[in-house]
């Protein structure tokens, strides 16, 4: 399934296989930074409008002395999750990393240790790939200029702006930006997907974020040289088709396309509550099986669900998340066969259930369990043999004629259709999966 193309430069730079991602489909996500002693995101240095000084305790006070990223990494594998993507600096500019170009790091907090490197080596241990998320904004830095989102924004009063970015020079951010990136590249060992994170046009009279002000093209050259094969996403405002397309909190109703109307490889982002970084007080956390349904559903149309955990500032992750993780392990230790390698099926599912296929073997998804019996559109005769997949039991397959006793069974809305009997109590699993073995 190699498919992507490369890149928006020229040279010798392998094409992206993308082959793996689309087989695993099911990633962590993890935004963590001193924004965790905050406990209200990640945005709150912008939304409270802090100003540098009152935003440093979170980083003077920054000692996650419950860190064992190893527990992290079984979390993850037990949830059935397959690679993970780390913020290597958040908005807020604070790096994870022992970066030579900076002292806003975590080895300058009282924890005094690089964050970064345990953490992928304790994921790797436990064979899950590693991928850099990092942002491109930086609030922070003295010579990125301040703009709507900036926590020093003038919003809106629109005349400040070139007074207050009079000293900025985004060329001597620039520099920093690949400076970092390169030390990200090269000091980690294999990454394998690059998440930028964002460009925006601003409202007239504010700085742009666009690729002029990465240099995205000379990013990407980068980053794909020191990096063979490394998937990149979509913010970096290049022309052409992304790598990967990145949705953010909300379901595509459909596989993603671009303007030709080209399917792209995509990965939803989605929160367990709202906000990406710690948040202690939030309380619309998604149900389990909410989160076991939006995976499938983003598997049903071709992408992968990229969950997103904010540890705490002791360094561990929220119970709240612990416990979600492992609701989500228990239905995937006995479905994960419906998840990877699976996309989106030719064939329609019925009302309130989600199809995946992987070759001959179609999974439906009773999303809502119906009673007794499931109707299938368009597969009358093409299926050989049916189970669930939780504990392969058989489900059988009415064939017709009809049941004579009950007329009203008969095959009501379509002739291509076919039947299946299930039991009437829904067994056991949040989200019961019936595995159709085509013909
Ligand atoms: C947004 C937010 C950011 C978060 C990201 C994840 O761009 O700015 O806080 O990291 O989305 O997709």
């Amino acid at each position: 399934m190699a498919k992507n193309k490369t890149p928006a430069t020229d040279g010798d730079i392998a094409p992206v296989d993308t082959s793996w991602h689309e087989h695993d489909r099911f990633g962590l996500f993890i935004h963590w930074g001193i924004y965790a002693g905050g406990a209200r995101g990640e945005w709150l240095k912008k939304s409270e409008r802090m100003t540098d000084e009152e935003y440093q305790p979170y980083f003077d006070n920054f000692n996650p002395d419950l860190y064992d990223p190893r527990e992290w990494a079984r979390l993850a594998k037990n949830a059935g999750m397959k690679y993970f993507t780390i913020t290597t600096k958040h908005h807020d500019g604070f790096c994870l990393w022992d970066s030579k170009l900076t002292d806003y790091k975590s080895t300058n907090t009282p924890y005094g240790k690089d964050l970064l490197k345990p953490m992928v080596k304790a994921f790797r241990d436990e064979g899950l790939q590693a991928c850099f998320y990092h942002s491109l904004i930086d609030w922070h830095h003295p010579h990125f200029t301040i703009d709507q989102f900036h926590p020093r924004s003038p919003w809106p009063n629109i005349e400040k702006f070139p007074e207050l970015n009079k000293d900025r020079d985004m060329a001597k951010y620039r520099k920093y930006l690949h400076g970092q990136i390169e030390e990200l590249m090269t000091q980690f060992g294999e990454i394998k997907m690059a998440w930028f994170d964002f460009s925006y046009v601003s409202p007239e009279g504010f700085p742009n974020k666009l690729k002029e002000d990465w240099d995205s093209a000379e990013l990407e050259k980068m980053v794909r040289t020191l990096q063979p094969g490394i998937m990149i996403n979509n913010r970096l405002d290049l022309p052409g088709d992304p790598d990967f397309a990145t949705p953010e909190q909300y379901q595509p109703n459909e596989w993603p396309t671009n303007d030709q109307g080209k399917k792209l490889v995509w990965e939803a982002c989605q929160t367990f509550s709202g906000h990406w970084g710690y948040s202690r007080d939030e309380e619309g956390w998604k149900s389990v099986p909410m989160l076991i349904w939006m995976l499938i559903d983003t598997v049903s149309k071709g992408g992968n669900l990229l969950l997103n955990v904010g540890p705490t500032g002791r360094g561990e992750f929220d119970q709240r998340a612990v416990e979600a993780l492992d609701g989500m392990g228990k239905w995937m230790r006995v479905n994960s066969r419906s998840i990877y390698g699976c996309t989106e099926s030719e064939f329609t599912p019925p009302t309130d259930s989600r199809y995946t296929q992987n070759g001959k073997h179609l999974f439906l998804h009773l999303i809502n369990y119906p009673f007794r019996h499931v109707y299938l559109p368009g597969l009358k005769n093409k299926v050989a043999y049916a189970r669930f997949l939780h504990d392969a039991s058989e489900i059988k397959i009415i064939t017709a004629p009809d049941n004579m006793a009950h007329p009203d069974l008969n095959v009501p809305g379509g002739e291509d259709h076919l039947r299946l009997e299930i039991p009437v109590m829904q067994p056991d699993v949040e989200i019961p999966v019936i595995e159709l073995i085509l013909k």
